[in-house]
């Protein structure tokens, strides 16, 4: 079998996802706009081929390309578990008559007012929305909805150009800073907590899923800087409070009638128990979290999927033994990290739970905290009880301190 992978070195874990296709036994197919010496070790090795396009974002260039390399041979798979290529996933497909998803399902997927729609005609609860394309619609959407609303586009990824506005007066400061954006959505602004719901699906069945927690939402963790965002894969997803959530989850994905590859959906729980739908990308989630699912279970979850996609099952056995927080560390000040406090105690203290850990070393540049959701690294730890889960993370984003200058 010959699968195709879109953009197979980057981001992160698209080197795993090939590993992933080709121990399940496909001959896998790169295709990307990074040069073969770019390309992670792990990557090279589990590709049959690999095809340099000069941009991956012109379909017809692409199909050029892939006309041209692939010589006659022929494509039994498509796939692209990156957001920005989850278009040109469908469009080859429909091109090279693939199966798989189709531009029209993939579309319900990347743009969220078609997905909305989708969902609402299937008695799925979602944020009420209105789209708009002028300063006047917005303003007349923003009265009908009646404030707090949110604001952001209709394509969007990262909570980028997202806003949650208050009133008039925040509404008239905030319309200049969406103007190159051409569609903006309008939504009532749902308070509560926020969930992932994530799934491997295989020919329309949930096989594996996963529901993980963002401590705090993730709009009020990109909006201030001292925050120290986690991310905890809930070892539990049976506890009774998640069950119209991830029953939600199973009617989305029936809804929109996904077939076959990885989900990561988000929702939201309110105070007096109402789940409310937030959004859906044909793909994993970003930012280890894949890695956070592996750790939960101690299960190869890049081969699950790629047993999937290859072999059309998933027989992989995993047992949930864990929750697994991941928690995103900020540095104080500019510049380079110069030092980091509170490590070795928090070692002596818990270190035997902690299973990964990122921070930048002192020398290393600090990143950018609004553009990279791993901010300055991280630290990821496990543990079976939620309760103590809870307390080793907050103790790393309140006695952990990095410092740059
Ligand atoms: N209607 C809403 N009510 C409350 N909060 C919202 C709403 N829409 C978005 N948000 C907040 O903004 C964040 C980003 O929105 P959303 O997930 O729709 O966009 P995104 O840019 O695709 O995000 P990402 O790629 O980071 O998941 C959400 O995680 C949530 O915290
Ligand atoms: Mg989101």
């Amino acid at each position: 079998m010959n699968v195709l992978i879109i953009s197979p070195g980057y981001p992160a874990d698209m080197p795993e996802f090939t590993r992933g296709l080709s121990e399940s036994g496909a001959h896998v197919i790169g295709i990307g706009d990074q040069g073969t010496h770019a390309l992670p070790d792990l990557v090279r090795h589990h590709l049959s081929a690999y095809i340099q396009v000069p941009t991956l974002w012109k379909t017809d260039v692409v199909i050029a390309e892939l006309r041209k390399q692939l010589q006659g041979k022929n494509l039994d798979r498509i796939e692209c578990l990156w957001e920005p290529g989850i278009m040109l996933a469908a469009e080859l497909r429909a091109h090279f008559g693939v199966p798989g998803q189709s531009i029209e399902q993939a579309h319900c997927f990347r743009d969220k007012e078609a997905m909305k729609i989708a969902l609402e005609a299937a008695g799925i609860r979602t944020p009420k929305h209105i789209a708009v394309n002028t300063v006047a619609a917005c303003w007349d959407a923003a009265h009908e909805i009646g404030f707090p609303v949110i604001l952001k586009p209709i394509a969007g990824a990262g909570s980028s150009d997202t806003y949650r506005v208050e009133s008039a007066d925040e509404l008239r400061s905030v319309l200049p800073l969406l103007r190159h954006v051409n569609t903006v959505s309008v939504e009532e602004f749902i308070d509560g907590e926020e969930f992932t719901f994530d799934t491997i699906t295989v020919g329309g069945e949930i096989r594996y899923h996963n529901v993980a927690w963002y401590r705090p939402r993730p709009l009020v963790a990109r909006s201030n800087e001292w925050i120290s965002p986690q991310v905890i894969a809930l070892k539990d997803v049976e506890q009774a409070d998640l069950a119209d959530g991830v029953k939600m989850g199973q009617d989305v994905i029936k809804a929109l009638g996904f077939d076959t590859g990885f989900t990561h959906m988000e929702w939201y729980r309110k105070a007096d128990g109402e789940v409310v739908f937030g959004e859906i990308g044909a793909r994993p989630p970003g930012a280890h979290q894949v890695d956070q699912m592996k750790y939960a279970c101690d299960f190869d979850v890049f081969r699950a999927w790629g047993q999937g996609i290859v072999q059309g099952k998933m027989d992989i056995e995993f047992e949930r033994r864990y929750n697994v927080a991941m928690i995103f560390k900020r540095a104080r000040g500019v510049g380079r990290i110069t030092r980091i406090e509170g490590m070795e105690e928090l070692h002596k203290r818990f270190g035997e739970h902690v299973v990964w850990e990122t921070l930048l070393r002192p020398g290393t540049p600090r990143r950018d905290w609004r553009k990279t959701l791993v901010s300055d690294g991280f630290v990821m730890l496990r543990h079976p009880d939620l309760q103590l889960t809870m307390e080793m993370a907050d103790a790393v984003g309140s006695e952990l301190h990095l410092f740059a200058e």
